[in-house]
């Protein structure tokens, strides 16, 4: 529950100092309280609250803007203030395909990334792409193989290491195999089920606490339409992936009162390397793009108000509507 008496004093207390400084009445007090308004992040709760219609008109709106507050502060000379602070976004999976584009889109959006996957050289070429194209961010990279269970806090240990926090989540990293169920080896079944069901399940675990502390904290996992569809031949990836699933809806309701947002995003066919080796019988023109994929966690991290979308299934346009 808001306490909105709270928050409209709270918010109502912030815009006077604000005026009170912005009009020369320089005072420590405001000063103080201002920098810990923004470097806590409690000016961007304040501002989502703003954007669901909770703070009545008359507050000066610049308290709620990160650059308002920053440039005041610095107009001021202010000086132990922090350059406005990134968000940190922890990939997995995001050397190539799906992973590398939501890598891509959320570096546009402005976070700092920490990116995952086994290939250090991939990696690091993703990073030296990212950094090029978008100066302001920082990359880290992390070469770790999430079937091994010592990467799960290895790879948060890192990224909290690097950048102080997690405030988005990012399971994308999954491994596929294609054939009859019969053919299939224990040792096969625990490989495709330690990537696409383990590993998320654990950082998720690794990363809760750092999450808490997040002003906007987000886990977007990426399923499959097999998490929810049966397709033959797709038994061990079909079953990883339902697991997946069945764990983002009780993770969503468990972290739910901790006020972290929990997305499952379900893609169909998209053209990466990995549905060569799954659907080598769908025409690499009718595929998805990973490109659409991103888009979509792109309008998560930004949407504005307090509506909440648990999921998304992004079909192929020439799949069965509603099938
Ligand atoms: N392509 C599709 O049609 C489709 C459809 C629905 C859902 N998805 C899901 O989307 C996600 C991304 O798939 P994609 O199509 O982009 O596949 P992809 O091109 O094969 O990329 C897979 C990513 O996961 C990483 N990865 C694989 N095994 C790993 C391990 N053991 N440890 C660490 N990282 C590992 C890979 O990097 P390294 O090889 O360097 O480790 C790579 O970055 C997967 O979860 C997949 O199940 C894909």
């Amino acid at each position: 529950m808001t306490d909105s008496n709270g928050l409209v004093r709270r918010v109502a207390r912030m815009s006077e100092a604000f005026d009170r400084l912005s009009k020369g009445h320089r005072s420590g007090e405001d000063i103080a309280l201002l920098d810990e308004y923004q470097r806590s992040g409690q000016w961007l709760k304040d501002y989502e609250a703003d954007e669901a219609g909770l703070i009545p008109a008359g507050v000066n709106r610049s308290v709620l803007s990160q650059d308002g507050l920053y440039n005041l502060l610095q107009d001021l000379g202010h000086e132990t203030i922090d350059a406005p602070a990134r968000m940190t976004a922890l990939v997995t999976g995001a050397s190539r395909g799906i992973g590398l584009a939501i890598a891509r889109e959320l570096a546009d959006v402005g976070y700092n990334l920490a990116l995952v996957a086994r290939s250090a050289d991939a990696l690091q070429a993703a990073k030296d792409e990212l950094c090029n194209a978008h100066p302001g961010i920082r990359v880290a990279t992390i070469a770790a193989d999430l079937a091994q269970e010592s990467s799960y806090s290895k790879i948060v240990d890192e990224t909290v290491r690097e950048f102080g926090g997690v405030d988005l989540l990012v399971n994308c990293a999954g491994a596929a195999q294609q054939g009859s169920f019969t053919d299939v080896s224990p040792q096969q079944w625990d490989a495709i089920f330690a990537v696409n069901a383990k590993a998320p399940f654990f950082i998720c675990k690794q990363a809760l606490p750092y999450l808490e502390k997040s002003p906007k904290p987000i886990i977007i996992n990426i399923a499959s339409v097999v998490g929810f569809k049966g397709y033959i031949h797709q038994s061990v990836y079909a079953s990883s992936k339902h697991a997946l699933t069945g764990f983002t809806k009780v993770l969503a309701k468990e972290v739910q009162p901790l006020g972290i947002r929990v997305h499952l995003i379900s893609p169909g066919g998209v053209a990466t390397e990995m549905v060569k080796q799954m659907r080598p019988d769908i025409a690499p023109d009718e595929l998805l793009q990973p490109e659409e994929i991103a888009e979509i966690v792109r309008f998560l991290v930004t949407k504005k108000g307090r509506g909440t979308i648990d999921q998304f299934y992004l079909r192929r346009f020439n799949s069965l509507a509603f099938d």
